[in-house]
């Protein structure tokens, strides 16, 4: 298959100083040896709780963000070293959808404008190309062409966030980062939403980076889930491997205190205390803190990565 992405020991940490004179600089370490793959025309969801990393992961891949250290390579070039007029081509090949969809659009400009920007930035003026493409996008996620002419307010949160998804997709991209698009949505609109890119992901061929903290939502949308903690990826498999047969600890306990229709009263795994300092990582395996299985081994050796399948890996000494 076709790697749209890959990253390879990525790591990534944010410098904060911390007292008044800027001495004292402390690193938060966001993201600690990333290694991921996205192939062509698949969604890969990206789950963990808050702060774990998903975030500065996908502003990374889009070049949005420095990394500290290691590698990413779009298309098999690597991001960091593309001269201007690579960049531009990469910014038009990629496109990120955000959370909030009252945020993202502009309240001064009408839709027509907002949807044309992609098309200035591009430096592509012909109205007739632009005008065609607009409408063939309009077309795509059920929006009228009366629609052009109003104001972001004049629409639902879903509406918006599908101008949001009309604006990501208008020059074609190859790679789109979808960060939590529909956690701001009413649950009513959520389906919708996620029906619509998944109908996108098939009709234009889309890769995705798909970033939630949503189980229920992950499952339905991704062909491929990752399981991140503390910005590592601790676990990562197919969606029916990582959902049906579970192998990491913290991926059990996320699993566990998912909402069920059916639920036949499994035991939940409820994680002690948060998330360790991202100042200070622990040492051993990362997750040995909150761990209701940890081993002694855990607190000073770091697990490296155990395959079930070819498709399945899990970061830890259980596994092994
Ligand atoms: N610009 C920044 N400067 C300093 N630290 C940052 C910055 N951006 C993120 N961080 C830190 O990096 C870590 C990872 O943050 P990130 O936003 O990627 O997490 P996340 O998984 O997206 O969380 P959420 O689910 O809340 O969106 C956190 O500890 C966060 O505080
Ligand atoms: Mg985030």
């Amino acid at each position: 298959m076709n790697k749209i992405i890959e990253i390879k020991n990525l790591n990534k940490s944010y410098s904060v100083a911390t007292n008044f004179w800027g001495r004292e600089q402390k690193f938060v370490h966001a993201l600690n040896g990333i290694n991921l793959e996205i192939c062509e025309n698949e969604i890969l969801g990206l789950v963990g709780e808050s702060g774990c990393g998903k975030s500065t992961l996908g502003k990374c891949v889009l070049k949005l963000e420095p990394i500290t250290e290691g590698e990413i390579l779009f298309k098999g070039k690597d991001i960091s070293v593309l001269d201007k007029n690579e960049t531009k081509e990469f910014r038009k090949k990629t496109s990120l959808i955000f959370q909030n969809p009252y945020m993202s659009l502009n309240p001064r400009m009408k839709i027509y404008d907002i949807l044309r920007e992609p098309f200035i930035v591009n430096s592509i003026r012909d109205k007739k190309i632009i005008r065609e493409r607009i409408n063939e996008v309009l077309n795509l996620i059920k929006l009228d062409q009366s629609d052009l002419a109003k104001y972001p307010h004049e629409f639902s949160g879903g509406q918006r966030q599908r101008i949001a998804i009309a604006r990501a997709i208008m020059m074609n991209p190859d790679f789109i980062v979808a960060d939590e698009p529909v956690s701001a949505l009413d649950v009513s609109i959520q389906s919708q939403i996620i029906n619509m890119i998944i109908d996108l992901k098939q009709k234009m061929n889309l890769t995705m980076l798909f970033v939630s903290h949503d189980l229920n939502i992950v499952k339905y949308v991704s062909d491929r889930v990752a399981v991140m903690y503390l910005g590592e990826i601790v676990e990562i498999g197919n969606k029916d491997e990582l959902f049906e047969n579970p192998k990491h600890p913290y991926t059990k306990a996320l699993l566990s205190v998912v909402p069920k229709i059916n639920d036949k009263g499994e035991k939940k795994i409820i994680l002690q205390d948060d998330l360790p300092s991202p100042y200070e990582l622990p040492k051993g395996c990362k997750f040995h803190t909150r761990c209701p299985f940890a081993l002694e081994r855990c607190k000073t050796e770091e697990p490296k990565y155990y395959s079930d399948t070819e498709t399945h890996k899990t970061k830890c000494f259980l596994c092994e």
